[in-house]
């Protein structure tokens, strides 16, 4: 007996993984018990294994191998297959990580056995109910015990929510913990000379959200968008395999011509190609708070975002998927380039640690 509480980790998707890491970390250091659960909502190699071996995780100790469905099918896989192990493994908290449906159904399970849950990111709000990740992260925040919140907007939406203060904590961003730790071996890379790049600038896009991809007509205005974009640099975009299916569904309806289309790159190419970006194009959560932190010029494809102090920092705006409002902001956004990176209260490497405190030693973060 260490007297250290048992941990137990849920993840299942590409966002869970690099939040993950640094909390494994900062817990294997202090000898906690800590149990991996894979849930299998991500199973393609490119989209797990790849980032477990980039983010130096060790294996999972369970994989319930749940894979795709609807999102009652998908929610409720989790929520069957996880119940067993954690009345087998019977942990004394349960982490979950981001919005994902891995998260709610896990968070949904561990209350109802009344196994303390701990939120990591808690508190992000867009205020878009028709997105599935805003109704996963509210539900989640109303079963958490401990709410671990990467910045002060967060502490705010949950105030106004009447959570309590005393199960809140300021932590910081444990996203970027992976980043800085990743960064120089990202860099070692050297991508844009792998991917034949020269010198004049280049930009990254990646598109998943179902409001995006999922229309014909709007993945269709985007594809072209992206193909005029790239007659004045290189565009690389890494389609997700939602995204793909997608694509091949429009039967060569929109040209993608120029736009170099990629498979889904492991975090270290990634993180390789983006910090060297002139710009970025996505509709990811991820990447918005990754370019803040490296000071890379963001456009967001989305009406709202649960992440507004990265448009506050200035590196972020948002879009509708027009292609005059792209152009516009990509323009806009290479102009307003920040000439350094924005310093952002608890982005600084130390949130894995924060994370293990407040779990191993009931140390407060306000
Ligand atoms: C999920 C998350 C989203 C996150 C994204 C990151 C939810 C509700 N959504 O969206 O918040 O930003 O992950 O990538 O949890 N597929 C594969 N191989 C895979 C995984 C998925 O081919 O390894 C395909 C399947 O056809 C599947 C589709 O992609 O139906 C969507 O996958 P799913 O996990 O349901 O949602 P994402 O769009 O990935």
């Amino acid at each position: 007996m260490t007297g250290l509480p048992s941990v137990l980790s849920v993840v299942g998707a590409r966002p869970n993984f690099m939040k993950l890491a640094p909390v494994a970390r900062a817990l294997a250091t202090r000898g906690s018990r800590h149990v991996i659960v894979h849930t299998g909502q991500h199973y393609d190699p490119e989209m797990s294994d790849a980032f477990f071996r980039d983010l130096q995780l060790p294996r999972p100790d369970h994989a319930l191998g749940v894979g795709s469905g609807s999102h009652a099918q998908q929610t409720a896989a989790v929520m069957q297959g996880l119940e067993p192990v954690l009345l087998a493994e019977r942990p004394d908290v349960v982490l979950v990580y981001g919005d994902v449906n891995s998260t709610v159904a896990a968070a949904l399970v561990s209350a109802k056995l009344q196994i303390k849950v701990a939120h990591v990111e808690a508190g992000l709000r867009s205020r878009d109910r028709t997105m599935p990740e805003e109704l996963n992260r509210i539900v989640t925040d109303h079963l958490a015990d401990l709410l671990l919140a990467p910045s002060r907007d967060a502490l705010e939406n949950l105030s106004q929510e009447g959570i309590p203060a005393d199960r809140v904590h300021f932590v910081g961003n444990v996203m970027i913990d992976s980043l800085k730790v990743a960064l120089p071996a990202a860099r070692a890379l050297a991508m844009p000379r792998r991917m034949g790049l020269g010198t004049g600038g280049y930009t990254v896009v990646t598109l998943h959200r179902p409001a995006n991809v999922d229309q014909p007509d709007t993945l269709a205005e985007l594809l072209t968008t992206l193909s005029r974009l790239s007659k004045d640099g290189p565009v690389l975009f890494p389609v997700h395999p939602r995204t793909r299916a997608q694509i091949a569904r429009l039967n060569g309806k929109a040209t993608v011509d120029g736009v170099r289309l990629l498979d889904p790159l492991p975090y270290l190419e990634m993180l390789g190609l983006v910090w060297e970006a002139d710009l970025v194009i996505t509709d990811s959560g991820g990447l918005q708070e990754e370019t803040t932190w490296l000071g890379v010029p963001c456009v967001t494809v989305r009406p709202t975002t649960e992440r507004p102090i990265t448009c506050v920092a200035g590196t972020n705006r948002l879009v509708a998927p027009r292609c005059d409002a792209i152009t516009l902001a990509a323009r806009d956004a290479r102009i307003a380039r920040p000439a350094n990176p924005p310093m952002l209260e608890r982005w600084d490497g130390g949130t894995g640690d924060r994370i293990a405190a407040v779990l191993c030693d009931g140390a407060r973060f306000d």
